[in-house]
């Protein structure tokens, strides 16, 4: 999973500890949390046409069968740290499947479609349930956990089983299926 904003009062986190949850909750699923505050790429001076020297990151990135991107909008598009990251890799990312987890005022629908376009051209495939939720910060508990409407946790689950079922077929498929290049 990849908690994808940087600012020192960024909310990413609560959102990532709600999915972390229900991930934990799926049968044989280990996560591995990237938060991209905790990580230094490389100068972009370096980057290259798919990616360039390899970053701290790029083994953990090619060891996941599937992601989860959990990103806020910026500006009605996906942070400039998440899109270094993607940026980053290319390998890594090829014929895996990804879930958006959006979140914004509005419930950042604008990033998850932009974030859409840009996985595609990665030979991602994203499932067709993606989540955008409005002003999360208004739906928390005591103890300061994001918890949300009982029908956003049910989407939330349904969106996790389309993932685990595309993660399923396509590490198959990257196995046994020869992509045409
Ligand atoms: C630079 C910037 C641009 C933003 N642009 C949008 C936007 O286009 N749409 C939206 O719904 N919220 C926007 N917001 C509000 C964010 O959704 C809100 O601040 C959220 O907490 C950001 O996530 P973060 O705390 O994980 O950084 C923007 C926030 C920042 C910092």
């Amino acid at each position: 999973m990849i908690s994808s904003s940087v600012r020192g009062e960024r909310f990413s986190p609560i959102i990532a500890q709600w999915v972390t949850t229900a991930l934990r909750g799926a049968e044989s699923v280990n996560v591995d949390l990237i938060d991209l505050a905790t990580i230094t790429l490389p100068d972009d001076g370096q980057l290259a046409p798919g990616g360039g020297p390899a970053t701290e990151v790029a083994d953990r990135i090619e060891a996941a069968d599937a992601f989860v991107f959990v990103t806020p909008e910026y500006n009605h598009s996906i942070p400039a740290s998440l899109k270094r990251l993607i940026d980053w890799h290319y390998g890594q990312w090829m014929l895996k499947p990804a879930l958006v987890v959006a979140y914004g005022v509005h419930g950042g629908h604008v990033a998850v479609e932009h974030l859409r376009g840009i996985l595609a051209e990665l030979n991602m495939v994203t499932t067709r349930r993606c989540l955008g939720l409005p002003a999360p910060w208004n739906a928390l508990d005591e103890s300061g956990r994001f918890a949300p409407d009982d029908a956003v946790g049910e989407a939330l689950q349904s969106a996790v089983a389309e993932l685990g079922w595309w993660a399923g077929v396509l590490a198959d498929a990257r196995a046994h299926t020869p992509f045409p290049h």
